[in-house]
Order: C-alpha cells, then structure tokens, then sequence
C-alpha cells in the first residue's frame, strides 16, 4: 500500500497512473497530459531526455553507488570540480546529500557549528521568512513558516529559535538590530518563495540582507532548491547577491534522481578546517555523492550550457508575459510572474477545486495547491503547448 504525500488517504482521488513519459508529455492511463509542473519543479529537460538517460546508464554499467565515507569516485570529483567553477564567487565546497530537505539541514548545522567551532555558542538563533518552505524534515519545518505543512510542531509548544520577518528593508533591519548577538543566520528562497505561494520579492531585500549579513557577521544561505537552475530567469540568484552557502536540488540532476548539494564559501570551509578533529562537519547521509546522480547532474549541466538554456527561459517568460499580464477576473487576487514561473492566486482556495480535472481533460497536468493555480513547465517546452497550458489556465475562469 502506497502512502501518498501530503493526501488525506481516506478521501484522497485517486493519482493518475504513469505509463510512459517523453519531452514534456506525461502518458498516463487517463490519457496524455502536458506535465505543467515538471515534476514538482525539478524535471528542466522533460522526460526521457537521451543525454541524461545515457549518462545514467553508462554509469550504472560500471557501478551505481559507492558511499563516500573512506571512498571517492570519478562522477563525484567531476561534479564538485564543475559546481566550483560554474557557481559564482568561492561557491567551492560541496556537500551533497540526496534531498533538498537535507541539504538545508546540512546547511542550518553548518551555520550553527560555524559559530559552535568559534566559541560562539550563543548563536542558535536563525531569522528567515515569513511563508518559508524549506522542506518537511524537522529542523526545516522550523525554519518554515506555513502553518499547512508545519502545524504539527505546535505539539512541541511551537518552534524555538526561529524568527520570521517579511520581505520588506525596514523589518529586516529591525531584525538584525534586535537579535544579531543570538543569530547565526539568515536562511530566504531568493526572490521566488515557491510552497509558500509562489510569492516574489525584489532584488534589494537581498542586497540589503547581504550589507547587514557582513555588517553583524552573521551567514547568508540562499535555499535555491527551487530557484536554481534558471527558474527564476535568472541561472542562479546568487549570481545576483552572493550567499556563504547555496543549497541545490529538484533540477540539480534534471529531475532524474533525488540528489542535493550545499555549496558553502571558503569562509565557511575555514571554519572546520582545523586540527582539532572536533571541528569537522559531522554528517554523512548514505546516498551524499550517488553515482548516477552525479552522472545526471553533469550531463544535466552540459545540456544546460550548450542548448542555451538562459534563452529557452526568457523565451517561456516572454509568452507568460505576453498571454497573462493584465489577465483578471473577480475572484484572483493577482497574477505573478517571474522567470519560468506564473501563478495566478485567487481569494477563496473552493475556487480551484475541480482544477486538476478539468486540465486533466485539455491535456495538462496540474496540481493546484491552497489558493495557488500555478506552472512551471520543463524549459524544453514550444509554444503550443506552453499556450495549451495557459490556455487552460484561463479557461478555467472563463467558463462560468
Ligand atoms: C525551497 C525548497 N527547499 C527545500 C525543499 C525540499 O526539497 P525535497 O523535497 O527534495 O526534500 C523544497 C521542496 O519543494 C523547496 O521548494
């Protein structure tokens, strides 16, 4: 018996069967259906896509997996010396791990056993957003705040050592004034907060966190599980505004294998590297560095660059754009659009209820969540089905 994410087993509808995928096309047994999610957010390249497949497959001929502890292997040395040189600034270090939950509880430790190796055993305090998501492991529930996800930590009296603000300077800096001595860091999803409700924010909160990061000497951890890779029309944020430490996954292997990577600075590395053996990073999960994930996230890499990926991205933002700036109707709050994203948030979530269906029958899969009709297709989409997509989405409120 399968348990389902996030369903109410008992009255849950039953999923769609997967028969075959190909590009962007999901055969199931209800019938062929756009996938307008890419596998919640991560599959860029489309299903089936003949580099990624083969590379996994040349690899898993030699061997699929080895553990990292006391052995290293080819795809990932390659892969860390590729993420090194592609990633801005001193983004060197990596540590992989194989979900984006973990690679950002990787990171809250790191940040938190940065100051432990300093003596500065005062800062277990982490400021972050308000409508964070950063995963459903505990740690990251804690430093999300979305009541759907996370109400369980109310069992625990609620959560220690968080403390949310909004995206906005002046509560930022509020923050930082107050509770800097007890802060060891700043954790976003750049620019793009994605299960929180695919809401945006603009590029000067980030800046100004940075200033105020340096300023009070606390780290900056970008959560680009979602917006890495191009999401947000930008290949990496951090290319933008440098972080201390990036956390990587969904598209890091094109979809194709669960796999996350934290890149940390060399300001951060130093911090554990020491003689003393008390000082090292100790965390190992058993899958960090798999082999065929590393395989695929190369050949993801590769396809990146050399199919101009960057330009197959403002092309999809220039239809977003064109089809559904100034779209409106009574019962959406707004329409948002950023990059290789749209989302469409409406008042009341009842209205969105039948959605999935009736895409199901235009040919597009969607997974509307809350108050949230939202698309982020694989990059290698054409026109005709990005518009079938947004056709759909239109339709919907077009039709009564
Ligand atoms: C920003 C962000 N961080 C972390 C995660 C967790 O990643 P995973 O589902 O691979 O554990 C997600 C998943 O949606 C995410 O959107």
């Amino acid at each position: 018996m399968i348990w389902y994410p996030y369903e109410q087993m008992k009255t849950m509808k039953a999923p769609y069967e997967v028969v075959d995928a190909q590009g962007v096309w999901l055969d199931t047994r209800e019938g062929r259906m756009i996938d307008s999610i890419s596998s919640w957010w991560s599959v860029i390249h489309g299903y089936r896509h003949p580099v990624l497949t083969n590379a996994i497959m040349e690899q898993a001929r030699r061997f699929s997996h080895v553990m990292l502890g006391g052995l290293t292997h080819e795809p990932v040395q390659k892969l860390s010396e590729k993420l090194a040189a592609w990633l801005p600034g001193d983004l060197d270090y990596c540590f992989f791990s194989d979900s984006g939950s973990v690679g950002v509880e990787v990171a809250l430790k790191m940040a938190l056993q940065y100051y432990v190796n300093r003596g500065e055993l005062q800062r277990t305090k982490i400021l972050s957003l308000t409508h964070a998501y950063h995963g459903d492991t505990f740690k990251t529930m804690e430093a999300g705040d979305d009541a759907d996800y996370h109400f369980i930590l109310d069992v625990y009296g609620g959560k220690r050592d968080v403390i949310h603000i909004p995206t906005e300077i002046a509560a930022l800096e509020e923050a930082f004034v107050r509770y800097h001595a007890h802060v060891n860091c700043l954790i976003v999803e750049p620019l793009l907060q994605g299960a929180g409700g695919m809401r945006m924010y603009d590029i000067s909160f980030l800046k100004r966190a940075r200033e105020l990061c340096d300023q009070y000497g606390i780290l900056l951890i970008f959560d680009e599980v979602a917006t890495g890779f191009g999401r947000t029309g930008n290949r990496f944020v951090a290319d933008l505004v440098l972080p201390d430490i990036i956390v990587l996954g969904k598209a890091l292997t094109g979809g194709y294998i669960g796999h996350a990577v934290t890149v940390a600075r060399r300001n951060v590395y130093d911090g554990f590297y020491d003689d003393d053996a008390a000082h090292a990073l100790m965390h190992g999960p058993t899958f960090m560095g798999n082999a065929l994930a590393c395989s695929a996230a190369l050949a993801s890499i590769h396809v990146f660059e050399t199919e101009r990926y960057m330009e197959k991205i403002a092309r999809i933002a220039a239809v977003i754009k064109r089809e559904m700036e100034g779209f409106a109707d009574p019962r959406i709050r707004e329409v948002r659009m950023m990059g290789g994203c749209v989302c469409i948030e409406v008042n009341e979530p009842e209205t969105l209820a039948g959605y999935q269906e009736f895409a199901r029958a235009r040919g597009v899969f969607a997974r509307p969540f809350l108050k949230y009709l939202y698309a982020m297709p694989p990059y290698i989409i054409g026109e005709e089905e990005l518009l079938q997509i947004l056709n759909t989405m239109k339709a919907w409120f077009w039709r009564r």
